[in-house]
């Protein structure tokens, strides 16, 4: 038996358009988790406040500042870079992190402006791969009812159908780490299943090595 001490712990992230439950169902998770004894530390990106990128970002999508599409775009994969030692140590000390949003949020935004998709994924490699994505899949039908979009760059009906597909793309590439979940479920079923999955995972990665993104 292999001692605590050599335990990693996992990295997982979840991902989907705007207003498709992440945030509900990644607290929950963590909430979870950590009721279980797993130490476990909740991120999400873009990480706006503890460094100079993240403002930028945050004036960004606040629609106080304009950038060009690539210039932005790299900013958030920086930002995600600026915080990568500190989550390889965490994990490596045995920490679980559940991280709302990550590259692929980065590549489905950016693609659905127009932009090349190897382009836009080029900056994501070497970053930490994730051990599982929770892919919450909407349907414009439904992100319509829950209501109207707040005032954020990105939050616009026509713009989410287009994330969306980029997201379905991304699935279908990745399936053998993603889970794609129907984000209309109940908020408990939705958390159950989620739930049953993570603490799988938990065992089988802990001997595992960290990978990266290729
Ligand atoms: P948030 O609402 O989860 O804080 O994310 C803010 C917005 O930023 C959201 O519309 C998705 C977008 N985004 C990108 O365009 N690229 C990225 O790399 C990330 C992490 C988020």
């Amino acid at each position: 038996k292999i001692s605590n001490a050599m335990q990693r712990g996992a990295f997982i992230v979840f991902e989907g358009c705007d207003r498709s439950g992440k945030t509900t169902q990644s607290r929950l998770l963590v909430e979870k988790l950590q009721a279980n004894g797993v130490s476990t530390v909740h991120l999400n990106f873009p990480e706006r406040k503890s460094s100079q990128i993240g403002q930028v970002i945050n004036s960004y999508l606040t629609n106080s500042q304009d950038l060009p599409d690539e210039v932005i775009h790299l900013m958030f994969s920086a930002n995600r870079w600026e915080h990568l030692n500190r989550m390889r140590k965490q994990l490596e000390a045995g920490t679980t992190l559940v991280v709302d949003r990550y590259s692929y949020s980065g590549v489905a935004y950016t693609v659905a402006k127009g932009l090349d998709l190897n382009w836009c994924y080029a900056p994501e490699r070497g970053l930490l791969k994730p051990d599982a994505v929770f892919y919450l899949k909407t349907e414009l039908d439904e992100l319509a009812k829950r209501g109207s979009y707040g005032t954020e760059r990105y939050e616009k009906l026509e713009f989410q159908r287009k994330v969306s597909s980029v997201f379905d793309c991304l699935y279908e590439r990745e399936s053998s780490y993603w889970h794609r979940l129907n984000a209309s479920d109940k908020v408990e079923d939705l958390h159950q299943q989620i739930a049953q999955i993570s603490e799988k995972l938990l065992e089988q990665v802990a001997t595992q090595p960290l990978d990266k993104l290729t």
